[in-house]
């Protein structure tokens, strides 16, 4: 009888291995599709792009695909700043808010949002780590609020149809980060 309950158990355990994995797998072919597949800024990383944009108190932070929410997660922890992440992976969205629970973090706030289709909230710094044809797609977007004088910060990629507002350049690996502004004052 005690075999066959350790049986069962096992069972139900490696079904439900099994079920997670694939959705989780699932969900990231989605993202995929859906333009930028989900890999994470290093933390060390994360740490030296958050120190050169020099971010204030008063900003408003906005991630555009912040998967798990570190790097805006990091942004309200260290400075303070409100925080708005927005992904299309719902099941990222509920772990980067499961996440910023867990660091009991006010002033952020998560969205399920495709990029691509929908109008980008106002903000002070944008961050983005997306391909290239995803950032194609929302340059206009993010042209708009760079003639409004946000900080743009595209970590991977450079967004190469805004190369008049280039400022700097952090290399580093294993991806190099691209800042762009209209005035330098960073
Ligand atoms: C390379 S990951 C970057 C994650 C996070 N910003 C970071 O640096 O750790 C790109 C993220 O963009 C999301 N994404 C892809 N297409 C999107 C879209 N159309 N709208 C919103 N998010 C999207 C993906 O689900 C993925 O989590």
């Amino acid at each position: 009888m005690i075999s066959v309950i350790i049986y069962l158990v096992v069972l139900i355990l490696e079904l439900l291995f099994f079920v997670s994995f694939a959705v989780f797998t699932i969900f990231l072919i989605y993202s995929s599709v859906k333009g930028s597949p989900y890999v994470p800024t290093k933390n060390k990383q994360v740490n030296l792009i958050l120190e050169k944009a020099k971010l204030k108190k008063s900003e408003i932070f906005l991630d555009l695909g912040c998967g798990d929410g570190r790097v805006v997660r990091t942004a309200v922890k260290n400075f303070q700043v409100t925080g708005i992440g927005i992904e299309i992976n719902p099941l990222l969205l509920i772990w980067a808010k499961i996440l910023s629970g867990f660091q009991r973090l006010k002033n952020i706030d998560f969205f399920r949002l495709d990029i691509v289709k929908e109008n980008l909230p106002k903000a002070d710094v944008i961050y983005i780590f997306l391909m290239p044809k995803l950032i194609a797609a929302i340059t206009p977007k993010l042209k708009k609020h760079l003639d409004q004088g946000a900080l743009i910060i595209s970590h991977g990629f450079k967004i190469k149809r805004l190369i008049k507002y280039f400022r700097y350049k952090i290399d580093q690996n294993p991806f190099p980060t691209y800042f762009y502004k209209l005035k330098s004052d960073i």
